[in-house]
């Protein structure tokens, strides 16, 4: 019930570690009754005045050797569980990669980010010590009761048979502690979880709170509840001590019933000294293994739970593999494109967009109307629609990601400059010589600043920290450039950003629009007055369509948009 045989087979290789792993064990086990039969033979022949110089010596050799035995088994087992460790680890986290990237760019409709970082790490990181300790321990508490049932076996079978029969009591114990424990424990869980991230919102509110003179109720009421945490943490503990307890109990008083058992055989004369104490030296051994696989036994539980987790990221069903490429033309299609995030909340209401090869089309409307959505179908990273979407006459569905991301370029408001040098952030777009990388960075603005700095060994931050909004906009905006596709959408690509940059930013896109199928998201109408065709939408529909000049004719909702925003701007001119 505790043995995933799924997850042991899908890290095939950790077998032969886990088998060493028990091997190792084993032997030091078999070293260590040979020392105890040593030091009880000698003892018998101490009491019963036998004693010859050179058996002591025999003895005394053969009770050396094994400590040395068990030594060199104790470090080859920890060496074995960490082996078994990293092969888990390094097979689980590439399955997991593998499989996010065969999900591809639509991957978070199937699953969150959060959710496969926890997966991958923690979750990971759960199993590492499942494999490396509590596995081989669970076939080392079998083996090892075994082997000395064998062996006292050969000395006294009552015994034997009684310590034998004590040991499955362990498990017994833990299964009965385990279903009160579970309703405890995830109690437990919950308290902790909402107590961790009630302190967190009051504490980033702290500020808001003094304002409002709330700090203190907000105080009372945290202290309900760490007292509420307090009590039930408490009980986890008398749990936990209670199960210990008892697993104790059964151990010693096992080993105690096997010890009297010998001492009595000794006493009615069927079994010599030595033979009692042998018994009496390895009783304990009998129940050790079992009793430390019983404090392994909450890794399992969690081994278990992050292992379904890693199977249900791993059995999300893929996409067909598809190998098309984009069609020739690059004419993107939709027609009666609808989409929707979540189940009876419609997004796009089956809308018809065209955009032309070599065109320069804007989508503008209200905050929230589908534009980014739209974007985000085109570049293939929401699948999940009904409708038509062809690139070329070929369905978007269809395209390979490879080919698809070759022939389009998406930009967004907050595009992601990786830490390293500039020349490694713009090589991802292009193998290019360090020329045409210089005048890419002179087209978008940069290449005084770059000189001012390390030229392209520029060291960028985590984050890009220490670039500003519109340098980092601009680097952006230089890498999609240079990776020279087909077709590129600018979704606010120059949001956030100053005058400026925005400026420099829409030069280039309006110099790109020549040549290339160039589809721009704005907020700003300035910057689409010269598109070949303007889609407005609204609440999931386009509402209006044509030119600039024609748009402005129709004096609808663009016009409206527009003119409020032409006075707005006069308006802060003039301020
Ligand atoms: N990942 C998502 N999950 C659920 N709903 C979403 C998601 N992304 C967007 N939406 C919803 O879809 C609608 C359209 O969002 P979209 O981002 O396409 O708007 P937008 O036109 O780009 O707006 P903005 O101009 O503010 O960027 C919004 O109502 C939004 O609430
Ligand atoms: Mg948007």
């Amino acid at each position: 019930m505790m043995i995933n045989k799924r997850l042991i087979n899908s890290v095939s290789e950790s077998k032969k570690y886990i088998f060493g792993n028990v091997l190792c064990q084993w032997i030091s086990l078999c070293a260590n009754i040979a020392v105890m039969g040593s030091i009880a033979v000698f003892i018998g022949k101490l009491v019963s005045k036998k004693v010859e110089t050179n058996s002591i010596i025999l003895l005394a050799v053969i009770a050396a050797v094994c400590i040395a035995i068990r030594f060199i088994c104790t470090r080859l087992s920890s060496k074995m569980g960490y082996m078994s460790s990293k092969a888990v680890k390094k097979k689980l986290r590439t399955l997991i990669f593998e499989k996010i990237l065969r999900l591809g760019a639509s991957y978070n409709e199937k699953v969150k980010t959060s959710e496969v970082v926890q997966v991958a790490v923690e979750g990971v990181d759960q199993l590492e010590t499942y494999f490396g300790a509590y596995l081989p321990q669970f076939f080392y508490a079998m083996t090892a009761p075994l082997t000395l049932f064998i062996v006292t076996c050969f000395v006294n079978v009552l015994s034997a048979v009684v310590l034998l029969v004590c040991v499955p009591l362990i498990p017994i114990a833990i299964a009965a502690v385990q279903t009160w424990a579970k309703k405890l424990l995830s109690k437990y869980w919950g308290q902790y979880t909402a107590l961790g991230d009630t302190f967190l919102e009051n504490l980033q509110g702290l500020t808001t709170l003094k304002i409002y003179k709330s700090d203190q109720y907000k105080n009372d009421e945290m202290n309900v509840e760490a007292e509420k945490f307090r009590k039930i943490t408490m009980k986890v503990l008398t749990m936990q001590l209670n199960s210990i307890t008892i697993m104790d109990l059964i151990a010693y008083g096992g080993a105690a019933l096997g010890m009297i058992m010998a001492v009595t055989a000794f006493s009615s004369g069927s079994v010599s000294l030595s033979g009692c104490l042998f018994i009496i030296l390895l009783s304990a051994d009998f129940f050790i293994p079992m009793r430390q696989l019983g404090s392994f036994f909450h890794i399992a539980m969690n081994g278990m739970a992050a292992s379904d987790k890693i199977f249900n990221l791993l059995d999300l069903p893929e996409d067909k593999s598809c190998e098309s490429d984009i069609g020739n033309g690059c004419d993107i299609e939709c027609k009666n494109l609808t989409f929707s995030y979540e189940e009876d909340r419609e997004i796009l209401h089956g809308i018809n967009l065209s955009f032309k090869k070599g065109s320069f089309t804007a989508l503008v409307g209200k905050s929230g109307c589908g534009k980014s959505t739209v974007a985000s179908i085109l570049s293939g990273k929401n699948k999940g629609f009904s409708g038509e979407v062809t690139i070329g006459g070929i369905p978007i569905t269809e395209i390979s990601e490879k080919n698809l991301k070759k022939s389009l370029t998406y930009i967004g408001h907050n595009s992601r400059i990786f830490k390293g040098t500039v020349r490694e952030n713009l090589l991802m777009a292009k193998n290019a010589d360090d020329n045409e990388l210089w005048s890419v960075l002179e087209k978008v603005n940069l290449a005084d600043f770059l000189r001012s700095e390390n030229g392209l060994d520029t060291f960028i931050n985590e984050g890009a920290g220490n670039i500003s909004g519109g340098q980092r906009q601009r680097l952006a905006l230089a890498r999609a450039l240079l990776h020279n596709s087909e077709i590129y959408i600018f979704d606010e690509a120059t949001s956030n950003i100053d005058v400026e940059s925005e400026n420099d930013i829409m030069e280039q896109i309006f110099e790109l629009a020549k040549t290339r199928t160039v589809i721009l998201i704005s907020h700003r109408l300035a910057n689409v007055v010269s598109a070949d065709n303007i889609y407005v939408m609204s609440n999931g529909n386009v509402v209006e369509q044509g030119t600039h000049n024609e748009l402005l004719h129709k004096n609808g909702t663009y016009a409206e948009l527009y003119n409020s925003q032409i006075q707005l701007e006069n308006y802060a001119k003039e301020a």
